[in-house]
C-alpha cells in the first residue's frame, strides 16, 4: 500500500434509524401501522396509489377474501391482469414448473421458454418478431424507439410520435408524453419531445399525420383509462389506410383490450385490420411483470443489436408462465364465451340504467365495460366495495368493470344485481 492510498476501511454500519448528517432524523421508527381509517399502512412506503381499506390476503376463482375474511367478487382483477382469476389450477402448476427451471440467467445466453413465447405469439397474429419486457410502460417506450429506427430508414426527419386525444399509454416520459391526463404530466414537464396528442376524429388527424416527419400513430383500440371507449371501426380502418399511404407506423397499445379480453385473442381482430407494432402487458404472464412488443419483420429488421435492451425481460421464469397463460386465453371457447357473456352483460349494464336513472352512458365490449354514472364515480366504486364488488374507475365520472375472463355468467349476474342496489 502507498502513502496516498485511500483508506478503505468499512464505517461501522449506521442502524435502519440513525440520523443521516445533514438530514432531519425520522420521529418514529420506520413500522407498519394501522392508519385511522383502518388501512394498514407502512410509513416505508412511498404511497402513489390512494388503498381502500382492508388488506387483501387470499383469492379464490372470481373471489378475494380480505383479513377479516370478507369474500369480494372481483371485478377489478388487477386491472385487467388477472385473466384466470385466483389459484387457478393450471396457473398454479405453471408457476411450480417454472420455478423448478431457471428464473434468470440474463440477456446474454439462450434459454428455450421465451423463444416458444414469442412463436406462440407471431403463430396467433400478425407479427414476425416479438421483443420481451417487464411493464406495459415499457412497452411502449420501446415501441416508440422501434417506430423511429425504422421510420430513420424511410425519412431523415421522420420521428414524431402521435396519440389520441383520451389516451393512457404510462407513466414514464416518453409514455406520459403520449398520456392525455394533465394531472399526470404537469408537475413533469418537460416530458419526452416529439410526442404530442391530436383530437380523435379524422380532419384533425390527417393533419397532424404528416407523412415528412411522423413516425408512429399510438392507439388503444379500446381506450381503458380514458373511459372505456371502443373505437369505431371504420375510423381505425381509415387511420390504417392513411398511415399506410403515409409510410407511418402504427401502433396498437393492446395492454389492457388484448389477450381476450375483447372476445379474441387481439382487439385488432375486431377492427379487421392489422397494426405494424401491437404491445401487451397486463394479464400475459398470470400476474408476474411481462411486457411485449410484437412487430412485423420490416421493422424489426431495422434494429441492431444494442439499439434495445432490458436486464430481465423475457427471462426464463416469466416467459414459461406467460406460455402457459397465452395457450389458455387463445382457447376458442374461453373466447367465445367472453364475446356472448359480455354482449349480455353489457345488455345488463343499459337495463340497470334505465332501471335505476343513475347512469348517463354504458359503453364497452367483451369483459371491459364503463359506464358513466351520475355524480362521482369513486363513491359508486366505495360503496360497491362495501358491498362486496370490486369495481374501478376509468375518469372522474365512469366505473370501470373488468372481471376476470373466467367469469361465468351466473357470477356476471351476481355482480350486476350488487351494482343495481348500490346504484
Ligand atoms: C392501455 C395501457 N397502456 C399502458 C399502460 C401502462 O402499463 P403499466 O402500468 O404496466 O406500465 C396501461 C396501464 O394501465 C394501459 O392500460
Amino acid at each position: 500500500m502507498t502513502a496516498h492510498a485511500p483508506d478503505l476501511t468499512l464505517e461501522p454500519s449506521p442502524g435502519r434509524n440513525a440520523p443521516i448528517p445533514g438530514v432531519t432524523s425520522p420521529e418514529k421508527p420506520l413500522a407498519v401501522v394501522p392508519a385511522v381509517d383502518g388501512v394498514t399502512t407502512s410509513d416505508a412506503v412511498l404511497y402513489t396509489y390512494k388503498r381502500a381499506p382492508g388488506e387483501m390476503v387470499r383469492g379464490e376463482g372470481v373471489y378475494l377474501f380480505d383479513t377479516e375474511g370478507k369474500r369480494y367478487l372481483d371485478f377489478v382483477s388487477g386491472i385487467a391482469v388477472n385473466a384466470l382469476g385466483y389459484a387457478d389450477p393450471g396457473l398454479v402448476a405453471a408457476l411450480h414448473a417454472a420455478a423448478d427451471g431457471l428464473v434468470h440467467v440474463s440477456n446474454l445466453y439462450e434459454t428455450s421458454p421465451a423463444p416458444r413465447l414469442a412463436a406462440a405469439l407471431v403463430e396467433r397474429s400478425f407479427a414476425d418478431k416479438v421483443f420481451f419486457c417487464n411493464s406495459g410502460a415499457e412497452a411502449n417506450e420501446g415501441a416508440f424507439k422501434f417506430a423511429r429506427r425504422w421510420a430513420r430508414t424511410v425519412g431523415e426527419v421522420k420521428h414524431e410520435i402521435v396519440a389520441l386525444r383520451g389516451a393512457f399509454h404510462g407513466r414514464l416520459f416518453a409514455t406520459l408524453a403520449a398520456t392525455d391526463r394533465p394531472g399526470y404530466r404537469l408537475p413533469f414537464r418537460p416530458l419526452a419531445a416529439g410526442i404530442s396528442i391530436s383530437e380523435r376524429n379524422l380532419e384533425d388527424l390527417a393533419a397532424a399525420l404528416d407523412g415528412e416527419t411522423v413516425a408512429a400513430l399510438i392507439l388503444e383500440p379500446v381506450q381503458g383509462e380514458g373511459g372505456v371507449r371502443v373505437l369505431d371501426g371504420g375510423f381505425v380502418r381509415e387511420l390504417r389506410a392513411l398511415t399506410k399511404e403515409r409510410r407511418i407506423a402504427l401502433i396498437f397499445d393492446e395492454i389492457q383490450c388484448g389477450l381476450g379480453r375483447t372476445g379474441t385473442l387481439f382487439a385488432y381482430e375486431r377492427f379487421g385490420v392489422e397494426p405494424d407494432i401491437l404491445t401487451l402487458a397486463k394479464p400475459i404472464a398470470g400476474g408476474l411483470p411481462m411486457g411485449a412488443i410484437l412487430l412485423t419483420n420490416e421493422i424489426a429488421q431495422t434494429i441492431k443489436a444494442g439499439d434495445h435492451g432490458t436486464t430481465f425481460g423475457g427471462g426464463p421464469f416469466v416467459s414459461s408462465v406467460a406460455l402457459h397463460v397465452v395457450q389458455r386465453l387463445s382457447d376458442p371457447s374461453l373466447l367465445a364465451a367472453v364475446r356472448e357473456n359480455g354482449a349480455w352483460f353489457g345488455r345488463q349494464l343499459e337495463e340497470i340504467g334505465r332501471r335505476t336513472g343513475r347512469v348517463r352512458a354504458v359503453r364497452g365490449v367483451g369483459y371491459m365495460w364503463g359506464i358513466d354514472i351520475m355524480g362521482t364515480a369513486s363513491h359508486v366504486v366505495d360503496a360497491a366495495r362495501e358491498a362486496g364488488l370490486l369495481t374501478c374507475t376509468a375518469g372522474d365520472c365512469t366505473v370501470r368493470l373488468l372481471p376476470p375472463l373466467v367469469t361465468t355468467r351466473e357470477e356476471l349476474a351476481l355482480g350486476l344485481d350488487i351494482l343495481e342496489q348500490v346504484l
